[in-house]
């Protein structure tokens, strides 16, 4: 499993290698900036359920972090960020206008990769999926400075941003794999479940953790606008809801300090472990789905990747 993820890993350098230099160049910079790996992993995995071909699973693990990686490429003009892994980002390097146009061109490199697996089941969970992403882009623009934002509404934007895309993997995995209807449903779960965690632990780091070992900058959802969990639940605390009160204003802007500020009552307050307490739930929730799954190595590894996704510091 690790020599068929590095085997994906050098596959992937050496096709950027060959596309042009204006498009590779960033990416070839992205992709050796480090990163998880966690979508190919996943198909990977999913696939290792069942019936493993490494020639078909590969060019659908390369497909899925082709995907991601144009997504965050997308994403940091999206949140006006300035750094990913520890980098400047395509955006703040290249400008908003070529980092647009580099994401699509890996957008469609993934497809191409995609229909390599010769299944058009494949290249249609992964249309899907992006498409259920964009969508879900272009909702949350509508919520952009709306503080006040709740639960519900954060519940379905995370799972239109990142849990559609880990149980794509999921998906797509299950497909190669030639898994049983009820298998494929437990990994389709699974992968949804798994990734609503996977992205609370993330909007949490984005007030607990350090710039440092993330490789991007802590306080950047509520400066762009965006509320998240942690917030949501720090404004229902008595302790801090006053404070935060009198900075959040909807539609309106923080300045830096004013960030900043909030930054620090939500740390003071207890959201982020109640946040991380959700996370754990859904993890929790994932786990349960593998009781489907044949007893094995991949079945442990997946559910190693449930206590990973709340532990994680980056
Ligand atoms: C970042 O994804 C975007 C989210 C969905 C939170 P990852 O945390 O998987 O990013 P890398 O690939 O490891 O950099
Ligand atoms: C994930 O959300 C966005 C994508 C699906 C690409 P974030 O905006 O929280 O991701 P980071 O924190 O920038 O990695
Ligand atoms: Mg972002
Ligand atoms: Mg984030």
């Amino acid at each position: 499993m690790v020599a068929d993820l590095a085997t994906i890993e050098a596959a992937l350098r050496e096709e950027i290698r060959r596309d042009p230099t204006e498009v590779s160049a960033p990416m070839a910079d992205l992709f050796a900036a480090g990163g998880k790996r966690v979508r190919p992993a996943l198909v990977l995995l999913s696939a290792r359920c069942g019936h493993y071909d490494l020639g078909r699973v590969t060019p659908a693990a390369m497909a899925v972090e082709l995907t991601h990686a144009a997504t965050l490429v997308h994403d940091d003009v999206i949140d006006r960020s300035p750094v990913r892994r520890g980098r400047p980002t395509v955006a703040a390097s290249l400008g908003d206008e070529p980092a647009i146009v580099v994401g699509d061109f890996y957008f469609a490199k993934a497809y191409e990769h995609a229909a390599r697996t010769d299944s058009t089941e494949v290249v249609g969970i992964l249309a899907r999926a992006v498409m259920e992403i964009c969508a879900g882009e272009v909702r949350q623009q509508a919520i952009r400075y709306r503080y006040s934002t709740g639960v519900e509404e954060y519940m379905q934007r995370i799972e239109a941003k990142t849990a559609t895309l880990l149980t794509a993997c999921c998906d797509i995995g299950a497909v190669l794999g030639v898994l049983p209807d009820v298998q494929r449903s437990a990994l389709h779960a699974y992968g949804r479940l798994l990734g609503l965690a996977f992205q609370i632990a993330d909007d949490v780091l984005d007030y607990l953790g350090s710039e440092g070992e993330m490789g991007k900058p802590i306080g950047q959802d509520v400066t762009e606008g965006f509320a998240t969990l942690p917030l949501m639940i720090a404004r229902e605390d008595k302790r801090v809801s006053g404070r935060l009160q009198g900075v959040l204003e909807d539609g309106r802007k923080l300045s830096i300090q004013d960030a900043q500020a909030v930054v620090e009552i939500v740390r003071e307050s207890n959201a982020p472990q109640r946040a991380i307490a959700q996370a754990e739930d859904c993890a929790r929730q994932a786990r349960e789905q593998l009781r489907a799954i044949d007893a094995g190595e991949a079945r442990d590894a997946l559910e190693a990747l449930t206590g990973y996704v709340v532990t994680r510091k980056l």
